[in-house]
């Protein structure tokens, strides 16, 4: 298998540790991108001890010059960007009427303006390239809408839209939606409505699958050859309904 050069935002917990876990111990070169980047040395450490290639970049994806800087600083030092998987991701949780307005606004930020920045990043790269893979962490809740999640909802719904979207006008790069569902991970220990944040803290712990299976799946489509795309996956706990 051919080594790749592959960005990671939100590599500093959960899906994102767990992706470069995997994709490291696979022989990439990964490059771990975050806000908090204690986290990401200490990660980058463990993985290089362990015989892998890691780096870290302090990243906030909200700020399209910052994912600029974490797209160019990689390009720079390796010369390629094979693949970028847009993880990071937030889900304060409430009911509308609750107008909890300002959570609204970082779940856009985050989630949705935060994954077009990283395609605006990479994408002059690729198609300059003529190769590369764009993996986006969607969610179930890119597929269905629930009471208290319809922000959230609503950036996932987005996320597939415009991975969609970006798959059909592009030839030579690969797409990927990958959708977990209930996953252990920090997602929910911030942020939202005390009440919901709990009730959904309940129900996951009760079935959450470890965010290393969300990590073989994307594992699973970066492996594939050029002219394979696996445009969408769905990976949730047997017991989700
Ligand atoms: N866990 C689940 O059940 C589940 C289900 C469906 C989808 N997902 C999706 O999976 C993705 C990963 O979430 P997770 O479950 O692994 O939760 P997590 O443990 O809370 O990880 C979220 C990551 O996003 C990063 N992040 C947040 N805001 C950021 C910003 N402005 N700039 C850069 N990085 C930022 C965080 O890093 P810093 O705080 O250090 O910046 C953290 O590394 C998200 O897109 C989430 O929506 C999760």
């Amino acid at each position: 298998m051919s080594i790749k050069v592959i960005l990671i935002t939100g590599a500093s917990s959960g899906i994102g540790e767990a992706t470069a876990r995997r994709l490291a111990a696979d022989g990439h070169q990964v490059v771990l991108g975050a806000r908090r980047i204690d986290r990401l040395k200490a990660l980058a450490e463990e993985l290089i001890a362990a015989g892998g290639a890691a780096e870290f970049q302090e990243l906030d994806v909200t700020d399209l010059e910052s994912f600029r800087a974490f797209t160019a600083g990689a390009h720079d030092r390796h010369g390629r960007i094979d693949v970028l998987v847009n993880n990071a991701g937030v889900m304060p949780l409430s009911t509308l009427d609750a107008l909890r307005v300002e959570d609204w606004n970082q779940m856009i930020d985050v989630n949705l303006r935060g994954t077009l920045h990283g395609i605006a990043s990479v994408l002059p790269i690729m198609r300059a390239q003529g190769y590369g893979h764009i993996v986006n962490v969607a969610s179930t809740s890119a597929y269905r809408v629930d009471p208290t999640a319809a922000v959230y909802c609503a950036t996932k719904f987005a996320v597939r839209a415009v991975s969609e979207g970006l798959r059909q006008e592009n030839t030579d790069v690969r797409v990927t939606v990958v959708s977990p569902g209930f996953t252990r991970s920090e997602l929910t220990d911030r942020g939202g409505d005390p009440d919901v944040r709990a009730a959904v803290q309940a129900a996951s712990d009760e079935l959450a699958i470890p965010a290393s299976a969300v990590a073989d799946a994307i594992g699973y489509a970066i492996a594939q050859p050029a002219n394979v795309d696996v445009s969408e996956l769905i990976v949730r706990p047997t017991a989700q309904r």
